[in-house]
């Protein structure tokens, strides 16, 4: 299945009383496998986790850490970019050149790279020397 229709299926499963706003990550690791994540809000903390930072989780919890590309879509009328905390969970198990695609369920997409949406990542190197 493309990763635009299993995007949009999981999102269908988002649990977002609080923000209405329905969002629906999937991941591809580096194995091959798909995984799938949705925003998922609680009444304490309202912003809830990011559909981003399930499917990421998804990944790792199934015993994978990288990712080659992803699809993020939500009902927005632009793609909506994702926020800086899954900016940095993206960077952590992908590399710069990752393909990304940002989409609305009218169907616009928009294609990135992990790189671009977090340029001048911190990482493990500016660590180096300390
Ligand atoms: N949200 C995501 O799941 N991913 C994004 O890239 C942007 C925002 C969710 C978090 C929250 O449940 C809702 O959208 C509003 O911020």
């Amino acid at each position: 299945m493309p990763l635009k229709d299993t995007a949009l299926s999981v999102r269908e499963n988002a649990y977002a009383p609080y923000s209405n706003f329905k969002v629906g990550a999937v991941v591809r690791s580096a194995s091959g496998v798909v995984y799938s994540g949705c925003n998922v809000e609680n009444v304490a903390y309202p912003e809830g986790t990011c559909a981003e930072a399930g499917a990421i989780a998804a990944m790792v919890a199934a015993g994978e850490q990288e990712l080659v590309e992803v699809y993020v879509v939500a009902s927005s009328p632009e793609p909506v970019p994702p926020c800086g905390g899954c900016r940095q969970k993206l960077a952590e198990f992908g590399k710069a050149d990752v393909p990304v695609t940002l989409a609305t369920t009218d169907g616009a997409e928009l294609k990135t790279t992990i790189g671009q949406l977090l340029p001048g990542a911190f990482d493990a190197s500016h660590m180096e020397g300390s």
